[in-house]
């Protein structure tokens, strides 16, 4: 099937395009009422994950109320601990939590490399069939988390603050994390590579807390991983090349050496330009940011002149998606949401003339 709207793919190239192209972290989740609706049907949100035809209708819905330029499918980065035993379940208000979190040198040692076709089928099928209801609408964006990422919650049980368990592995006893972090770059290098044959065709990894470690731990406990994923994964399918987005979160110091890894993009989060994230990757890879999500929960006029201000930092030429620095959140009015799209779709043709 054609893709009628390529537009995300060519600028993840830095290829010329007649718009700035636009998707959101998270843009199906709980700030869509539809979304809330699917969830109390599917019963829980790891059933929601699981059901192909839910994960699927959840997947397009944000596209059925914004002129997004791409869907990414349904799921959550803790499918893959989860299919590793460790049993994922969230407690409302508590976010998500493992019934059997990694607490011996043991339990990491033990720790299989999960089947991902057995264990993870659903997000494949799931990748397939929307696919399929897209008809080449645009674009679908599989993912996964980074080994780092993914670690800090095995080992923690949940989500943290401090990441004291995670960091003091990483310092006690490299050689195990580093057992850890080698387990989960090939299982991640599986299932991005299982989602890309399935559809995908744009992946992205999310390192939410690359942020968390030092320069020279970041190197070596989350960059090196997922330079070695980037090196790992199918870069081409259906005769298109695959863009590779890294989304290391509040990793701004670590930019170049982000770009060095291969990938063709970089999300960015608000604490950087896109002026000063751009004259410093130059051109090696596209930038993919950075609005601060809580901009939506500001007026219409408030977003727009953001919106504006984005644009104009990044300036002329290709190279540029626009998106949120990280996931909306479920406070936001979904009209304020299209405001974001209508005025980048309005504003952004100005920086893409010869
Ligand atoms: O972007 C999308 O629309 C695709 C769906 C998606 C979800 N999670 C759905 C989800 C994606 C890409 C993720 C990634 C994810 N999950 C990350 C990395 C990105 C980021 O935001 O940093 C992380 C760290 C997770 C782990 C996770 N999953 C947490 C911490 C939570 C709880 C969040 C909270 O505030 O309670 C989840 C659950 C989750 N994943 C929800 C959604 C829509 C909300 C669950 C619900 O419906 O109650």
């Amino acid at each position: 099937m054609e893709l009628r709207n390529d537009i995300l793919l060519r600028a993840l190239q830095r290829q010329p395009v007649d718009r700035t192209p636009v998707w959101i972290m998270r843009q199906a989740g709980r700030y869509l009422p539809e979304y809330l609706a699917t969830r109390a049907e599917a019963g829980s949100f790891m059933n929601l994950c699981q059901t192909p035809e839910l994960a699927c209708e959840v997947t397009l819905q944000p596209l059925r109320r914004f002129d997004l330029d791409a869907a990414i499918i349904f799921s959550d980065i803790l499918t893959i601990p989860d299919a590793m035993g460790l049993n994922l379940y969230f407690v409302s208000g508590e976010g998500p939590k493992f019934e059997h979190p990694l607490r011996s040198a043991d339990d990491i040692r033990n720790l299989p490399r999960p089947d991902i076709f057995e264990s993870l089928g659903y997000v494949m099928d799931a990748v397939s069939l929307t696919r399929r209801e897209l008809g080449g609408k645009v674009p679908l964006i599989g993912f996964s988390g980074s080994p780092w990422t993914l670690a800090t919650y095995m080992i923690e049980g949940g989500s943290s603050k401090t990441f004291s368990r995670a960091k003091k592995l990483l310092y006690q006893d490299p050689e195990l994390a580093h057992q850890l972090l080698g387990k989960l770059a090939d299982t991640v290098t599986d299932y991005l590579n299982a989602q890309i044959e399935a559809g995908a065709q744009a992946v992205q990894i999310f390192d939410t807390w690359g942020g968390a470690l030092s320069s020279q731990a970041y190197k070596e406990f989350s960059l090196r991983y997922m330079a070695k994923i980037v090196s790992g994964l199918k870069r081409e399918n259906e005769g298109r090349p695959v863009p590779v987005i890294l989304f290391s979160k509040s990793c701004n110091t670590q930019l170049e050496a982000l770009a060095d890894t291969g990938c063709d993009a970089l999300g960015v989060d608000w604490t950087i330009s896109l002026r000063e994230a751009r004259s410093r990757v130059g051109n090696r890879v596209a930038l993919q940011g950075n609005l601060d999500p809580s901009i939506l929960l500001a007026d219409r006029a408030v977003i727009r002149r953001e919106v504006s201000d984005t644009l104009d930092s990044f300036g002329n030429g290709n190279g540029h998606v626009f998106n949120l620095g990280h996931g909306i959140t479920p406070e936001v009015n979904p009209d304020h949401l299209t405001e974001l799209v209508n005025t980048v779709g309005e504003l952004s043709p100005e920086y893409h003339r010869e």
